[in-house]
């Protein structure tokens, strides 16, 4: 019985890796013309998903171990192979890590007699090694199955797989067979298998759909399909500090914030195939394409000749604007920190606002 599980998922990884072979030639035939596909699979989103024999951390932290209440966890790697263990001392359950989700940070998918689990242990690059997954904190196991993972529906799996791969979900069914570990190029863009076709019958016939002309709203609703929308947070009634993981939903709510006005879309400041900067600077004149002062005639003849309005000035500062207005937040648990997108006036002792 544990055989035969065993042989199905080494069965499944092999496949999928002949079917990443051919996305990765798909993508290597963009590069002839497009620099983004030589950037953009290196990024986060390109590697959302990593499959056993790509991963760094796993790589770089061979023996990882934590104990948590009754149970001993262990993650292993050898080569190309990690494996998955927890212990209450008399049964043991280990498996194959075959579905790393996460570049920073790290989540499991697990297979265990025919489920899918979430793991319950997590790595954190923050203390480089192992604690209680985000949002399990609270979850106090009884048995070792429960202390292994949260077990999840196959409709919760494909909800992961959805947003962290690509051509892993068709219709209603989980396929993972054919997925693409990340973010391919397809995700985003409608239209690329066809243009790609056409170009080798020497023709560009078709180009995908341009993702160019999306109004700030619309870009805040097309990066918020994974990155949460305003209206999935309000609907859903989140609040409290696990929203500032949201971004889309931050922005919408900061005073910035106008659906038309290019310049406080997610791509003002993001370019979805390259690195995130962390260079502070990097954004002041994304800031300032708003904010300038009156004496900053560039910026304001820029804004003037689009006719678009302008914003006060700051009375504090004329640089590093993120490091006071887009305050760096700790999620509950501890481990995880994201850049507030509700850009505000920041005073000491204020409620986090939603
Ligand atoms: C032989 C060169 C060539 C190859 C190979 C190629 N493209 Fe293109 N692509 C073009 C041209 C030409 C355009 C039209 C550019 C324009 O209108 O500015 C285009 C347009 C696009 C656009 C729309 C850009 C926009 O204006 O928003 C996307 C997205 C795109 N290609 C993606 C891809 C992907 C993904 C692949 C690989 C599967 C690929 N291309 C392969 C030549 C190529
Ligand atoms: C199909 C789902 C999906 C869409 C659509 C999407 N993202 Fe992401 N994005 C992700 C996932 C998943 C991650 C986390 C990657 C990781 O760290 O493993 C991520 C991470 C990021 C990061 C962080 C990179 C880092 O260095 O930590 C940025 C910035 C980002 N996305 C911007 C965007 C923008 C801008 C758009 C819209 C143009 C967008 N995303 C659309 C899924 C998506
Ligand atoms: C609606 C799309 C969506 C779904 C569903 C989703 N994720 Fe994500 N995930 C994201 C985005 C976007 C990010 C980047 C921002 C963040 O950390 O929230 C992310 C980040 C992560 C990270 C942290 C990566 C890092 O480097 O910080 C992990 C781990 C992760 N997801 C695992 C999972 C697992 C496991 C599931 C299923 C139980 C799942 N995700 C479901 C979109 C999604
Ligand atoms: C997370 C979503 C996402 C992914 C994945 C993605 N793109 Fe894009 N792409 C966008 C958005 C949004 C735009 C429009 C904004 C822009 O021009 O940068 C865009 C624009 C483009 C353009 C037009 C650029 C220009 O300056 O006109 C090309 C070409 C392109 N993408 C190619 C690719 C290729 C090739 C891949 C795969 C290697 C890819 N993209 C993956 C979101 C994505
Ligand atoms: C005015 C500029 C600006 C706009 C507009 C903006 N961002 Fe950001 N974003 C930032 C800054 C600054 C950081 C932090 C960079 C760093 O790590 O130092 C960041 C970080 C991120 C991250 C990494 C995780 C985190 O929260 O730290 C994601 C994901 C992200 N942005 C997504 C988005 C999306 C999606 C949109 C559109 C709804 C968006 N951003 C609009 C400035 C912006
Ligand atoms: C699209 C233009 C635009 C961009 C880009 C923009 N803002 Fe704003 N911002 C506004 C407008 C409009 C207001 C509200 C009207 C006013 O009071 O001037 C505002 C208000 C503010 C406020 C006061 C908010 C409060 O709580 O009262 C701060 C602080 C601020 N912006 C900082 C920034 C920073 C920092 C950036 C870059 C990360 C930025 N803004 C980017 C247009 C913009
Ligand atoms: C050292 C922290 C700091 C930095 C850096 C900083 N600010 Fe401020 N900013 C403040 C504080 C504090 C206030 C509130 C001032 C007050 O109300 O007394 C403020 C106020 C503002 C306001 C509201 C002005 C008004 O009259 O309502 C805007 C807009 C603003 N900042 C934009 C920016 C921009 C753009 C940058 C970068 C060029 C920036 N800030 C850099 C601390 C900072």
């Amino acid at each position: 019985m544990v055989h035969s599980k065993l042989l199905r998922v080494a069965f499944l990884a092999v496949v999928v890796s002949a079917s990443s072979a051919q996305k990765q030639a798909d993508m290597a035939a963009c590069a002839a013309c497009h620099t983004e596909a030589i950037t953009q699979p290196q990024t986060p989103m390109g590697r959302a998903l990593q499959l056993p024999g790509q991963d760094l951390i796993l790589r770089e932290h061979p023996i990882l171990r934590v104990h948590k209440g009754a149970y001993d966890y262990m993650v292993q790697t050898h080569g190309k192979d990690s494996t998955y263990t927890v212990t209450d001392g008399t049964r043991t359950i280990s498996v194959p890590l075959n579905w790393n989700f996460g570049v920073h940070n790290q989540t499991w998918i697990l297979q265990w007699n025919g489920n899918f689990y979430e793991s319950m242990i997590s790595y954190y690059a923050s203390i480089g090694g192992l604690d209680t997954t985000t949002g399990d904190e609270q979850i106090a196991p009884k048995d070792i199955e429960q202390a292994f993972g949260r077990r999840i529906s196959v409709h919760d799996a494909k909800a992961c797989f959805g947003c962290h791969t690509t051509n892993s979900v068709s219709g209603v069914d989980l396929d993972l067979a054919t997925l693409h570990p990340g973010l391919a190029c397809e995700h985003c863009h409608q239209g690329t298998e066809q243009h790609l076709q056409d170009i080798s019958d020497g023709l560009v016939t078709s180009i995908p759909q341009p993702l160019g002309k999306l109004t700030a709203g619309q870009q805040g609703n097309f990066c918020g399909q994974c990155h949460r929308t305003w209206e999935m947070a309000v609907r859903s009634h989140w609040h409290g500090e696990m929203t500032v993981r949201f971004q889309p939903y931050r922005l919408e709510i900061s005073k910035c914030f106008n659906a038309n006005d290019p310049r406080i879309g997610c791509l003002a400041c993001h370019d979805p195939h390259l690195p995130l900067s962390h260079d502070l600077a990097f954004y002041d004149h994304k800031c300032l394409a708003c904010h300038a002062p009156p004496n900053d005639t560039t910026a304001r003849h820029r804004a003037g000749t689009a006719s678009l309005p302008m914003a006060k000035a700051c009375p504090k500062a004329t640089s590093n604007c993120v490091s006071c207005h887009m305050p760096r937040t700790r999620m509950l648990g501890g481990h995880l920190v994201f850049t507030d997108h509700d850009i505000r006036i920041v005073r000491p002792g204020d409620a986090y606002p939603n």
